[in-house]
């Protein structure tokens, strides 16, 4: 199993939303999004799951972290409830841990949960105004990247984002989902 964590931050406060909201919009990072998350495996908080378009992606199954065990999702088929973090070490299928702030901050402070590759895209431009609801960031995960990942060394532009992809140091991660990523980021845009 491979664990991949993805978001698109702010430069500098490393914001990642402003109450439910996702205070830019960028087309290009959305497909990004969606490109590198088909026919995976999402694990989401659940402030993350109600803020989707009717609680769901299409091609994607969802883990929906909650402490509500009957927490009804949208589809009962490719959607499921676990209270318990735990239960993801060993997990059968690869991972894409895809928020909000609270779930990057339970992978990233578990040793055995830690992501092996983050796709780090930092969005460089102003957040849009005029937003309710506390601000959300993910600064203390970006603190562990500095400190356990190194960064691939080609960093990738579009649209004002600038992604770098980072690896878990001194921990062996799957070759082929690392080469998928970088694919898929040396076409973008293309
Ligand atoms: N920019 C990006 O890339 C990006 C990506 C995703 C989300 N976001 C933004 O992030 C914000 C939401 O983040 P958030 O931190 O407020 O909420 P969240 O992480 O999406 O969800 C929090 C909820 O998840 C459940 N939860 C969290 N940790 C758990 C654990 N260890 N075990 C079981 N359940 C757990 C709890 O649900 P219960 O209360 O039901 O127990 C908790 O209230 C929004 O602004 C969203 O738009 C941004």
């Amino acid at each position: 199993m491979t664990i991949v964590s993805i978001w698109c931050r702010h430069k500098d406060d490393s914001i990642i939303g402003i109450g439910p909201d996702i205070p830019w919009y960028i087309p290009s990072d959305a497909k990004r999004f969606r490109n590198l998350t088909l026919n995976n495996t999402l694990v989401v908080g659940k402030n993350t799951y109600e803020t989707l378009p009717n609680r769901t992606l299409p091609n994607r199954k969802f883990i929906v972290l909650s402490d509500v065990a009957d927490y009804e999702v949208s589809d009962k088929q490719n959607h499921q409830v676990m209270t318990d973090i735990n239960l993801l070490k060993n997990y059968p299928e690869d991972l894409y841990v895809s928020g909000g702030a609270s779930i990057y901050r339970a992978f990233f402070t578990n040793p055995e949960l830690m992501p092996d590759i983050v796709v780090d895209c930092v969005y460089q431009g102003e957040i849009r105004e005029g937003l309710s609801g506390p601000q959300i960031s993910v600064a203390p995960c970006v603190e562990v990247i500095q400190e356990k990942y190194f960064a691939l060394p080609h960093k990738f532009e579009l649209d004002n984002v600038i992604t770098t992809v980072w690896l878990k140091k001194g921990d062996f991660v799957e070759q082929e989902t690392v080469k998928k990523i970088l694919n898929y980021m040396e076409t973008e845009g293309k």
